[in-house]
């Protein structure tokens, strides 16, 4: 972290992130907990959650809170935050972030495969804002940060499901934003451009579509995960008071063309 901010209003923070096992969550986990903040994450991959927990609290921070939990499974999800509240008190922060960008011929996609992507991409995102909200409301405050996509504006093959979730999660932004704000909450989303996570470099990164990549930015250097956990972390922080309802675009300049 040495160069980069610190966040007093998040040290002690009750923070709970979704697919915080690898990739941008990981990276979510091991920054809030590196501001002191009390980390609970929930994912599906079980041995990594176990895994990132160890390598947290062997670096000194705080020790993260894991649970495996399939957010598609909406009850179950709902139900595992309770139980991460009540272990580590009432969610401050929470940042939706679990999702899948499985490729898809548009053609193949039949109605049982489409509710399937809508379930991992965005309905938990809704349910897990709704289950945090009534603490939050009683507390005055709150910040609820959604991962988007700039895939959401650009035109990419084989990712219909996941585009329109991703757009979907825009308007859902800004809505939560107005039903919430009177009480202090905010809801924000981050627009991610093209991030070299663990699954991007091994399923999607090639030396063309990468040489693409860095035409299409402004600043051509590739993106890492702490470029977009550090736009989490302000907007978590009370630095960001006076900011909800918006989009934040961490792309290197990808959209700005
Ligand atoms: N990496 C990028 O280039 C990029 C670009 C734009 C937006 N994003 C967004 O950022 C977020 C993180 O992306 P990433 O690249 O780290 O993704 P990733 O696929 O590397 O990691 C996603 C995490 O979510 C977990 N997960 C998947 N399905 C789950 C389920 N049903 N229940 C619980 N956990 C589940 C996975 O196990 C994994 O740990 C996503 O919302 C993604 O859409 C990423």
């Amino acid at each position: 972290m040495t160069g980069y901010a610190t966040y007093p209003s998040l040290r002690d923070a009750v923070v709970l992130i979704s697919g915080g096992a690898s990739g941008l969550g990981a990276e979510f986990v091991r920054q809030f907990a590196a501001q002191g903040a009390r980390v609970g994450f929930v994912d599906i991959a079980e041995e990594a959650g176990a895994a990132l927990v160890e390598t947290v609290a062997a670096d000194g921070h705080p020790r993260p809170l894991f649970r495996g939990c399939d957010v598609r499974d909406l009850d179950a999800y709902r139900t595992t935050i309770a139980e991460i509240a009540r272990e580590l008190g009432d969610v401050q922060v929470l940042v939706n972030n679990a999702a899948d960008d499985t490729r898809h011929p548009s053609a193949e996609i039949d109605p049982a495969y489409w509710d399937a992507r809508m379930r991992v991409n965005l309905d938990h995102q809704f349910f897990a804002a709704q289950a945090v909200a009534p603490a939050m409301r009683a507390a005055g405050r709150g910040s609820i940060i959604n991962l988007g996509s700039i895939s959401a504006h650009i035109d990419l093959l084989d990712l219909t499901a996941y585009m329109t979730a991703k757009a979907a999660i825009e308007g859902m932004t800004r809505s939560l934003a107005r039903d919430y704000g009177p009480d202090g909450v905010r809801v924000n989303c981050v627009l991610p451009g093209w991030v070299m996570t663990e699954r991007q470099l091994e399923h999607w990164l090639t030396p063309e579509a990468d040489a693409d990549r860095a035409r299409a930015q402004c600043l051509p250097h590739r993106l890492e995960p702490d470029d977009i956990a550090r736009m989490v972390l302000w907007l978590a922080a009370d630095d960001s008071r006076s900011c909800t309802g918006q989009r934040w675009i961490v792309d290197g300049g990808w959209m700005s063309g």
